[in-house]
């Protein structure tokens, strides 16, 4: 669905991403982990065609992305959240769910029923005329996140979903996130709540200073050698 192939980008002398290369299949839920400044949002970034690699090529569904503008890539399905909010914050939270769906020329009914749905499931309800500014930072990042999907994106990729969460609204986005995924949407998660990426992921990818150190079953990733000392050192 989505492939990345030997991507590097650099900022001056910092190397921030060296070669990587990975896949994700249809359905799938990738983790991505690493330590503070690995590149995982700038892999991000790359993807979604904030930043222009130096090096290498995106796919998605067999087209090449690579080179094509950031409305673009949104259009063809991939959607994102970002590690700084973005939210309206002086709209309310209702208007935040709304706005960015308007360029699709869907019904309005059927907007405010997909609003309303996905409100229900991280219960925001309550909060739908307030303003996004007034809400815990865990419900921003809930909203924001739910707001993407608005878009129907095929693949959504989430920076850093559940930072600044108090720990008893974990579960919420852990459970919305696997009912979305089971209705068939596909998530590339940067995620530092090891035990919440582990709860979810399908496939772990472990970066550090830009390259990828390992990949593949959460387990494996997560407790080998490398990885462990790439997050200690
Ligand atoms: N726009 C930029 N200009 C210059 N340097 C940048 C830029 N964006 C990122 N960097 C540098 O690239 C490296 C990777 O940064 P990046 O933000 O991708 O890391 P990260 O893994 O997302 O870190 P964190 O876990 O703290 O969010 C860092 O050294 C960072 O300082
Ligand atoms: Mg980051």
């Amino acid at each position: 669905m989505l492939r990345v192939e030997n991507l590097s980008k650099h900022f001056g002398g910092t190397q921030a991403l060296k070669d990587v290369n990975f896949e994700v299949k249809p359905k799938e839920i990738i983790g991505i982990i690493g330590p503070n400044g690995s590149g995982k949002s700038t892999l991000l970034h790359t993807i979604t065609g904030i930043h222009k690699p130096d090096k290498g090529s995106i796919w998605y569904e067999d087209k090449n992305i690579t080179s094509i503008p950031l409305e673009d890539r949104a259009r063809l399905g991939i959607g994102r959240t970002f590690q700084n909010l973005r939210l309206f914050k002086r709209l309310t939270v209702w208007e935040n769910m709304l706005i960015p769906a308007i360029q699709l020329k869907k019904s309005k009914k059927d907007m405010e029923e997909q609003a309303s749905e996905l409100l229900n499931l991280v219960n925001l309800t309550h909060l739908k005329n307030e303003q996004a500014q007034n809400l815990s930072i865990g419900q921003q990042r809930l909203l924001e996140f739910i707001r993407a999907m608005m878009l129907d994106s095929k693949i959504v990729l989430l920076d850093e979903p559940t930072a600044g969460f108090h720990p008893n609204m974990i579960q919420t986005f852990i459970d919305t996130l696997l009912e979305l995924n089971r209705r068939g949407k596909t998530f590339v998660i940067i995620e530092h709540n090891i035990p919440a990426i582990m709860e979810v992921s399908t496939k772990l990818i472990a970066i550090a200073a830009g390259e990828v150190l390992m990949s593949g079953n959460p387990e494996e990733v997560h407790s080998d050698a490398k990885v462990v000392e790439a997050y200690l050192g």
